[in-house]
């Protein structure tokens, strides 16, 4: 569920008339909803409700400063995965207690940042970075607490480059080797191990590849406690997927996801941490684009918008479906047409969708794309010399630019000439 609604044939974002946004700050834009992100991050936080826990917000989805401050003041923790995420973190005013450090390639910088700055653990992924921790945290004389990511070979049963929990993927250590890694932990200076880590991918929409991983977990929390190890923390990842394609897809909803981390690891007496992004910045966002023109094909109309793959990269980059909806109603019993929705950008990738049947549009008109708000922003680009878009927070009956839009000047100041050219 999410709060952008239509009244009398308008959309609203909670109070506010996506329109009235559009004529203040131009499109496209980025608009998201405060009351659907804290609504999406207290889904978890409940369905966890009576085991010790903590929802860490994978940052990846939407790192924006004002959406990690919105949840870092409702007591969520983070999942970062680089120093700057680190540092937007900590920016936010999430103190370091609350975050845990994940990705295969920490460098040493990252990792001297974060054990300076506070860290609630590193999710380690490979023998050489468990001893390039170890040296750091010894030279500064600090103990690194640490959890294995462990990779459990489980088809997450998603799109592939969003898969990351088969033994194919560059994540974790396999978990068949997983008491020889931990041994290693204990033997190395500077760390301590506090949990298991485990994250099998993106965008599932069934439980069970779920299922399989943590009853992996499970069993290995048995054999490293036996092995001598403290496994106090679970780190059960994110992935929980969310309807893009409203009209046909139901997945399961968190309170589901939390009866499944009770009933396979709920015995184990844990603290449990996840890591969700999509489902709750996913559908707390719209991309908001203008139609520029419609152009007549030798057997198409194309839809031409002024926002473009370099703006959201999902649909040309996994194919991905989202919702695009006029953001004015159509009158009742107005024929719908059928577009191929494309950006401007100079190549044929830069398409939104295929044959997508839709109400008639006329250019100048507004659409709006839903389930925008993860992966959307974060993946933009200037590709084609196009500026960021803006992003907009949406609160009750008002609204605030959370990140304007470039200038030209700007953009182009980035750049410099050297003086021998
Ligand atoms: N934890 C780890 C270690 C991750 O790698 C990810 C996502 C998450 C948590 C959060 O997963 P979520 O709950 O958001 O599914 N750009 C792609 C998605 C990439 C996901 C990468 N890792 C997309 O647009 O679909």
């Amino acid at each position: 569920m999410d709060h952008f609604l239509y009244r009398s044939g308008e959309l609203y974002a909670e109070d506010v008339r996506v329109a009235d946004i559009a004529a203040t700050v131009g499109a496209p834009f980025y608009v998201y909803s405060a009351a659907t992100l804290k609504r999406h991050y207290e889904l978890f936080d409940q369905a966890l409700d009576g085991t010790e826990h903590l929802v860490c917000y994978a940052m990846k989805s939407n790192s924006n400063l004002a959406v990690i401050k919105l949840l870092g003041d409702l007591g969520a923790g983070m999942d970062v995965v680089s120093g700057g995420e680190y540092r937007r973190a900590i920016a936010a005013g999430v103190p370091g207690s609350r975050i845990v450090f994940s990705g295969i390639g920490k460098t040493r910088e990252e990792m001297t940042l974060a054990l300076k700055g506070g860290i609630r653990q590193f999710n380690v992924e490979s023998e050489p970075e468990m001893q390039a921790l170890s040296e750091i945290a010894s030279s500064l004389g600090i103990d690194a607490p640490i959890t294995i990511r462990v990779n459990p070979d489980v088809d997450a049963k998603t799109h592939e480059k969003i898969a990351t929990g088969k033994s194919e993927n560059k994540f974790g250590i396999p978990i068949s080797r997983a008491r020889e890694v931990y041994a290693l932990a204990a033997s190395l200076p500077g760390l301590n191990v506090v949990g298991i880590d485990v994250h099998i991918g993106s965008q599932l929409v069934n439980l069970e590849p779920f299922e399989l991983a943590y009853q992996k977990v499970a069993e290995l929390t048995e054999v490293l406690r036996a092995d001598g190890h403290e496994i106090k923390r679970l780190d059960l990842g994110g992935g929980l997927g969310i309807p893009y394609e409203r009209s046909n897809s139901a997945p399961p909803l968190p309170l589901d996801y939390g009866d499944l981390i009770k009933r396979t690891v709920g015995h184990l007496g844990c603290e449990i941490e996840i890591e969700p992004g999509r489902l709750i910045s996913g559908n707390a966002g719209l991309l908001v684009s203008e139609v520029i023109y419609v152009k007549s094909g030798e057997d198409r109309e194309f839809l031409i918008l002024d926002a473009a793959m370099n703006d959201l990269i999902r649909p040309a980059m996994y194919g991905a479906h989202h919702d695009i909806v006029p953001v004015v109603e159509p009158a009742p019993g107005e024929e719908p047409a059928k577009y191929d929705i494309v950006g401007p950008v100079c190549e044929s990738g830069d398409t939104f969708a295929k044959e997508r049947v839709m109400p008639s549009m006329k250019a100048g008109e507004l659409v709006a794309f839903r389930s925008a708000g993860a992966y959307g922003a974060v993946m933009a680009s200037e590709y084609n010399s196009r500026p960021l878009i803006p992003e907009v927070l949406v609160q009750g009956d008002h609204f605030g630019v959370i990140r304007p839009r470039p200038t030209f000047d700007e953009m182009l100041n980035r750049d410099t000439i050297p003086s021998w050219l």
